[in-house]
């Protein structure tokens, strides 16, 4: 039976700059072209949002800061896209202290009306770091292959832990291939994860960021475009195994028609 409730899914890594947003963006656009307006994308980097930006969303009229100060429910800070993309988008201008706040409770109503939420966090550990993570069913950790974010990646899997959040996969970001990076394999060893994507460093990302398209519709045919693809593909399978989709529709199959029969004098033996 098909379970009736969005999957809420986390980008998370405690070292920025290692490409969540972008991450979250691209897998969002990717996902609503199979999932159109069925997949939303939640800025929850609540003191540094930049969610929307990569959207084209400059200046929204309604943003996640409203919801979290109770002056609008969560439904009525939805922003759409023509690319059957939605988003939640923060404030750019966004400048007070932050109180504790119940991301699982603001987001549940997003379920009913949509099979995939997915969160974009802010860096490092702070309150609506904390909440944000609470708030999710599975997490991507996104991870970069240098040392620092390596480190980073190793935080966020101990505090997912903590918290009892499972990690999906990781997804390794503006991958280089120089030699100062640390070996994809080596990564891999280290984390002991699955690597759901390898997105490559590719100037047609920060391009697309500029013009406010995410790069799998800006650049469909990029290096990273195709990657984004690809990690879409495999949250779509996943998202088919937790019974959270109906499963792909088989095609039916067509009904053979005899060959006409030839009938030529055959004896009884021949027959059986
Ligand atoms: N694959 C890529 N190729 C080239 N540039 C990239 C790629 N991915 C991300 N970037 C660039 O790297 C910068 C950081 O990316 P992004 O904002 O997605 O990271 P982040 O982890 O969300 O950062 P923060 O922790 O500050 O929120 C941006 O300028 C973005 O355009
Ligand atoms: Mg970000």
């Amino acid at each position: 039976m098909r379970v009736k409730r969005g999957l809420i899914l986390g980008v998370f890594s405690a070292k920025g700059g290692v490409g969540k947003t972008t991450t979250v963006a691209n897998l969002g656009a990717a996902l609503a072209q199979k999932l159109k307006d069925r997949v939303i994308i939640v800025e929850t980097n609540m003191t540094a949002s930049n969610l929307g930006l990569h959207l084209g969303i400059l200046d929204p009229p309604v943003v996640i800061q409203d919801v979290v100060f109770g002056r609008i429910k969560v439904t009525e800070a939805i922003s759409t896209t023509d690319y059957g993309l939605h988003v939640i988008p923060g404030s750019v201008a966004f400048m007070a202290e932050l109180g504790s706040m119940d991301l699982s409770g603001i987001l549940e109503e997003l379920r009913k009306k949509y099979d995939v939420i997915i969160l974009d966090s802010a860096p490092g550990f702070g309150l609506e770091v904390f909440a944000g993570m609470k708030a999710c069913d599975e997490l991507l950790i996104c991870c970069q292959p240098r040392v620092p974010a390596i480190a980073g990646t190793l935080q966020t899997f101990r505090a997912a832990d903590r918290l009892k959040i499972p990690v999906f996969g990781v997804v390794l970001s503006r991958v280089t291939g120089k030699r100062f990076e640390i070996p994809l394999s080596d990564i891999k060893r280290t984390l002991d994860w699955p690597t759901m994507a390898v997105i490559p460093e590719d100037d047609m990302v920060p391009e697309s960021v500029t013009r406010g398209i995410p790069v799998v519709l800006h650049a469909p045919n990029s290096p990273a475009a195709v990657e984004y693809r690809k990690l879409a593909q495999a949250v779509l399978v996943h998202m088919r195994a937790c019974k959270r989709i109906a499963p792909r529709r088989k095609l039916k199959a067509r009904k053979r028609i005899a060959p006409r029969r030839k009938f030529a004098k055959v004896g009884i033996g021949e027959l059986r």
